[in-house]
């Protein structure tokens, strides 16, 4: 309808009004927050890239759950830091990896958190990649065999909820099949399903000390150009069994996230990754934005764009300043 009769202004004046007809509306109920496990008593070491974030030990992964459940978030997921790495990355499937010490830890407190975790090699390989290698490549079916282990060992440790992260293709079914035939039919995948080959993962490879030692990431993750292939590998997902789809990074594939929730009946994640946290804080740190703004305006966004639940490294501060408004 034309101007004079349209006044869409009219439906923002005051702050009750604009509240009325707001369409999206971000809560703590939302996020994911992401938590680095490391060996030891006592460690809570930032990381540089990455203020305000920590690696820490199991002692002080078992506090810092019961502030994020206090603040209404209701899941976390680990990541682990092994005391050792190898080429095949045993330290993941091992009974009393980090990983799998924090999960108990964290059950036998009673914390009234939903615990999912990253399922994946890159943190526990010494090459830094998310499989093993055969003749310079990761090899895809031999690393199934070794992912599915380690899906398997964190929930006998009591994961509520298993995340690859590995971008192998079948990895959904493999896991599905081992937690099925040893009796965990009830724990949920939520796969990694759209993700890229990002540079928005800097920071995190610091915090989880996963750098590739050689070549990059190119001939498993996807191809930022591709969009086609983002649905084709959600489909995937979910065919062989994925209960939730991810995609990331978030910011940068606002438009894959609209999509991917446009064209399934499933939860859709969206993460909003290691490198976009950054950003933020350093443009803060210089004066230049004002966090608590943009960071709700970016979940805002992020949550606009399609996604059910967001991963988030902002999740606490976020959730605070939810509970302030
Ligand atoms: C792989 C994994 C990565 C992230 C989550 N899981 C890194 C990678 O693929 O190199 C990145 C998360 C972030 O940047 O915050 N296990």
């Amino acid at each position: 309808m034309p101007f004079p009769i349209h006044r869409p202004r009219r439906l923002r004046r005051t702050e009750l009004l604009r509240s009325m007809v707001r369409e999206t509306e971000l809560s703590a109920n939302d996020f994911i927050y992401p938590l680095f496990v490391c060996p030891g008593k006592r460690v809570k070491k930032e990381i540089r890239s990455m203020p305000g974030v920590f690696q820490m030990s199991v002692d002080e992964i078992v506090k810092e759950c019961r502030e994020v459940a206090r603040l209404g978030i209701p899941a976390i997921i680990l990541f682990g830091i092994p005391e050792e790495k190898d080429d095949v990355g045993s330290h993941a499937t091992i009974e009393n990896g980090v990983v799998q010490q924090a999960i108990r830890a964290i059950k036998k407190a009673k914390i009234n958190l939903t615990v999912i975790t990253d399922v994946c090699l890159c943190e526990y390989t010494n090459h830094g990649h998310c499989g093993v290698i055969e003749a310079g490549d990761v090899a895809n079916d031999p690393t199934l065999e070794i992912l599915a282990r380690e899906a398997l060992s964190h929930a006998q440790a009591g994961a509520d909820i298993v995340a690859p992260s590995d971008m192998m293709d079948g990895r959904v079914k493999r896991i599905r099949e081992i937690l099925d035939d040893n009796g965990f039919s009830n724990v949920p995948i939520l796969s990694y399903a759209a993700k890229y080959c990002s540079g928005f993962y800097g920071p995190f490879r610091e915090a989880a000390e996963s750098a590739p030692k050689f070549g990059d990431r190119r001939s498993y993750q996807m191809d930022p150009a591709n969009r086609h292939e983002a649905l084709k590998e959600v489909f995937a997902d979910i065919e062989e069994g994925a209960d939730m789809v991810m995609v990331k990074p978030a910011l940068a594939y606002l438009d894959i996230i609209r999509e991917v929730r446009n064209a399934v009946h499933v939860p859709v994640a969206a993460y909003n990754v290691s490198g976009e946290y950054s950003m933020v804080k350093a443009a803060v740190r210089n004066g230049w934005l004002d966090e608590h703004r943009v960071v709700l305006e970016l979940l805002t966004s992020i949550k606009r764009a399609g996604a059910d639940l967001i991963l988030t490294y902002f999740a606490k501060d976020a959730a605070r300043w939810l509970a302030k408004k």
